[in-house]
């Protein structure tokens, strides 16, 4: 897009002191714009006058004038002097021919002083006074305070003229907000940012732009600055807490934009609410995104998997900002992708997020199996050989390292209180399972254990009534790492067939093997797992029947069986491999005891049942308590 700073000639004035000079070479650098200094530029008469002491007069400083407006007509592309300009007949000569960007820097006397005593610049207050009672305060400049910051200062120019420059706009500099900024700056973007001017918040904007080079980033605590300071169409993505904070933001937000913007929302929002948002921003015609952003505050730095839902018009005009952010798979290519229409971005980071609470737990529980037999140590250890093969993923990864950490000799995960929180997306995706009629067991299940694991008062209780094990069964690793890897492929699959089903109700189209393919890399459950799905999806269609998946149901079941039996033995409580066990149990049994279920329903409120002897579509009812035929 072609940069819309072009031709703009701007003079910085003020009285000394008042960083001209400062304000005027960071300008330039945003606008990429050339710097001059008017000093620089006086003849040696004036240099001399000036060496000794004596004023200049308003002859001596006419050739001079006359030389900076030469230099500034020969600007191809416009610039910036920082210039004193201080009185309109000097800023007269200085605009012959051109059309010239005033902005003045505004203090008092004290301000003044107070600054050059700070950069142990010594300036006779006379001296300073003879400036300011030269001084003839132009009406048509921008007006400048000194008060501020030097990069708020330019900020605010920025905005204020209009000049429409960054690529990308950021709302909320939390962990994630500022990882995502310093992300797109190292890609070469330049960015805005914005975060509230709240009181408890208000060092952040500051020290994030400490750093940050200062050339492509300019930060604002207030709406219209940030709005203006954007190039149109203007992308915006807010990095701010789901819920009523989106819509409060989009509620100022909105008026200031223009159609034909687009806004991401970054977070871990509902998928229905980012359908009722993206509707709304369409009455305004502006086009509005679901991005589900993965990999934490690393994968946000160095690049995360990035999972939009929304329209491809709007897509097309935040990909190149997308893709050049996210991770990258080996061959290059982004994972980041328009996975479908509306909250499907959205819908498909819960999903995400569900089985992300299922790896978790399927960790925690091989810890509860571990801990009484071998050290922290060893189990690290053991965790290390495992992420060298099959098992690989960022959180074995991770759960290895924690088991290295230590504090004065301690380790620091005994002193982590063993209940476990969480933001709800767990909730969501459970939630729509039930809902979808998926029985994705894992990620309920592991929602319900961090549910079980506040109960800590009655843990206590009952901890102390619970029986000692008689026999302790041993358990080979190899075994383990199989029943492991089966639950984790049970979670997998649970999780995308949830997708799957929700993108058939919706209408999305979801590709299965594109969401794994935006898994690969650069997200919480990024894993070899992951990769080899990707493959095999990208054959096949039905999930449960992919012949990889079969091959690997014996051995990988008797692994789990035997795995339940030893937690068993050792009463430790395993609900996501049990999830995993019952789930591949029910899909191995011929005759599920549902006819039952059938019967009961029928019995006792005439719900009426299929039969086995005759066609499908007929429905039966009994009279169950008639034994008489
Ligand atoms: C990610 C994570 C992240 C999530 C945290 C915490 O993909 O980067 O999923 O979005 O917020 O994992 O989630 P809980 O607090 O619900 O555990």
């Amino acid at each position: 897009m072609e940069p819309q700073n072009r031709h703009r000639t701007i003079v910085v004035m003020g009285v000394s002191g008042s960083g001209k000079t400062t304000i005027g070479k960071r300008l330039a650098a945003l606008l990429e714009l050339p710097f001059e200094d008017a000093d620089a530029y006086h003849p040696p008469a004036n240099i001399a006058k000036m060496k000794n002491g004596t004023p200049l007069m308003d002859e001596d400083r006419w050739p001079w004038l006359e030389t900076l407006n030469q230099r500034m007509q020969q600007w191809e592309q416009g610039g910036v002097l920082a210039c004193s300009a201080l009185k309109e007949s000097y800023r007269q000569l200085l605009s012959k021919n051109l059309s010239i960007h005033w902005v003045y820097l505004e203090g008092s006397m004290e301000t003044l002083l107070q600054r050059m005593e700070a950069r142990d610049h010594f300036m006779k207050p006379e001296m300073l006074q003879s400036q300011l009672d030269t001084l003839e305060p132009p009406s048509y400049a921008l007006n400048v305070s000194i008060s501020n910051r030097p990069e708020q200062m330019v900020s605010e120019i920025i905005a204020k003229l209009g000049t429409m420059q960054s690529d990308l706009g950021i709302v909320g500099m939390g962990v994630m907000g500022r990882s995502l900024a310093k992300n797109a700056l190292n890609k070469g973007f330049k960015v805005s940012v914005y975060n509230r001017s709240d009181p408890k918040e208000a060092h952040i904007l500051p020290n994030f732009l400490k750093e940050v080079p200062p050339e492509r980033v300019l930060g604002f605590d207030e709406w219209e600055g940030f709005v203006n300071s954007l190039s149109q169409p203007r992308r915006i993505l807010l990095m701010i807490p789901a819920g009523t904070a989106i819509d409060a933001v989009l509620e100022t937000l909105t008026p200031l934009l223009a159609p034909g913007d687009v806004v991401m929302d970054g977070g871990n929002s509902h998928y229905r609410e980012t359908q009722r948002r993206m509707q709304n921003l369409a009455s305004h015609s502006i086009d509005y995104l679901g991005v589900g952003v993965s990999g934490g505050e690393e994968g946000a730095l160095k690049g995360p998997s990035m999972m939009a839902g929304g329209s491809e018009t709007a897509y097309k005009k935040v990909s190149h900002l997308l893709e050049a952010m996210a991770a990258k798979e080996p061959n290059a290519k982004p994972c980041a992708a328009l996975l479908g229409p509306d909250g499907a971005g959205h819908f498909i980071k819960t999903v995400h997020n569900g089985i992300e609470y299922g790896e978790m737990q399927l960790l925690a529980e091989l810890y509860a199996l571990l801990r009484g037999l071998i050290s922290y140590e060893d189990i690290r250890t053991l965790f290390q050989q495992w992420q060298e093969g099959e098992a690989q993923s960022f959180l074995l990864g991770l759960t290895a390292e924690i088991f290295s950490k230590k504090e004065g000799g301690s380790y620091v995960l005994d002193k982590v209180l063993d209940v476990a929180s969480s933001k709800g997306t767990g909730v969501w995706s459970s939630i729509a399972a039930l809902e979808s009629g998926v029985p994705a067991s894992m990620m309920v299940e592991a929602v319900l254990a961090r549910h079980l694991s506040g109960a800590q008062g009655t843990r206590e209780v009952w901890a102390k009534l619970r029986p000692v094990p008689k026999t302790v069964k041993q358990i080979a690793p190899e075994t383990l790492l199989k029943a492991y890897q089966w639950a984790r492929l049970v979670n997998h699959l649970q999780g995308l067939e949830l997708i799957q089903i929700q993108s058939q109700k919706e209408n999305w189209n979801v590709q299965l093997s594109e969401v794994l393919r935006v898994w690969s890399v650069g997200c919480i459950i990024q894993s070899k797992l992951v990769q080899q799905l990707q493959q095999q999806l990208s054959q096949h269609a039905s999930l449960w029947e992919l012949e990889w998946v079969l091959a690997q149901l014996p051995e990988g079941l008797e692994a789990l069986q035997e795995a339940l039996q030893w937690g068993l033995t050792q009463q430790t409580a395993l609900p996501c491999f049990s999830a995993a066990w019952n789930h591949s149990g029910g899909l191995t049994t011929i005759n599920s005891p549902a006819n039952l279920i059938q019967a009961l329903r029928d019995a006792f409120g005439a719900h009426t049942y299929q039969r086995t002897d005759r066609p499908l579509d007929q429905q039966f009812t009994t009279n169950w308590k008639d034994h008489g035929a």
